[in-house]
């Protein structure tokens, strides 16, 4: 890492866990730093990366996403320039972290074929890992809860409106494992998602009361 960006990242890091401390749906602070995490861990396995932005975008990665602008992706978009141009960074690195942080959303991805730089593909990977397993299991019932959605409804109450919960496990979950694009994030994905397949079979027997 060139000097100063140490000490830039541990000021971003601040500015985060102010934003999104308290945050009740699954993407607090908490959220953002599993995701750095899991990206340097990415990162130790993929190599030839540029840690600065891999660390940069993975911190960054939720503060312009358009679930908090009323799903409204250009002032989005606005809030994360903004962000960037309130740090010491050069016009070059600014943007290539708001590419980065663009292509993270799995909600926003278009082609799941595009090539992207394998710093985008290490955050997108970590931020989709937090997304699955125990935790990820965990996350979804958090933000089902603070949208008011049921954990399960029986098919003959179902009304098209606000879906349960547990449809969202094969609505998105079940998929991320093969949209995964780093060979260590597919890996790890495969461990949580045979533990989702777990879960979702337990439940189903409990449901039917067959343990
Ligand atoms: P992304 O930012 O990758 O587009 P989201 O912000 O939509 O993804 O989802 C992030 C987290 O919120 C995930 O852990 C996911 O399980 C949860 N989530 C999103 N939509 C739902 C939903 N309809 N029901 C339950 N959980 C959801
Ligand atoms: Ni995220």
């Amino acid at each position: 890492m060139r000097k100063g960006e140490r000490e830039l990242l541990e000021r971003i890091e601040k500015d985060i866990r102010e934003v999104f401390q308290g945050e009740g749906s699954g993407h607090d602070h908490l959220h953002i730093l599993r995701v750095r995490d899991n990206a340097l861990h990415i990162l130790s396995e993929e190599g030839e990366a540029e840690p600065f932005l891999v660390e940069g975008a993975a911190l960054l990665h939720d503060l312009g996403d358009s679930k908090f602008f009323d799903g409204d992706e250009e002032k989005g978009n606005t809030k994360v320039k903004e962000w960037l141009s309130s740090y010491p960074l050069e016009p070059d690195t600014q943007k290539e972290l708001f590419e980065i942080i663009q292509n993270v959303s799995f909600r926003s991805e278009k082609d799941p074929d595009a090539s992207l730089s394998l710093e985008t593909r290490i955050v997108q990977d970590a931020d989709r890992l937090d997304a699955l397993g125990a935790i990820g299991i965990a996350r979804a019932f958090a933000f089902g809860g603070r949208h008011e959605r049921p954990i399960h409804l029986p098919v003959e109450e179902k009304d098209g409106t606000k879906g349960p919960t547990i449809d969202h496990f094969h609505e998105k979950l079940l998929l991320l494992k093969d949209r995964m694009k780093t060979r260590s994030g597919y890996r790890l994905a495969e461990g949580r998602h045979r533990f989702m397949e777990g879960f979702l079979d337990r439940f189903h027997q409990e449901l039917n009361r067959e343990c």
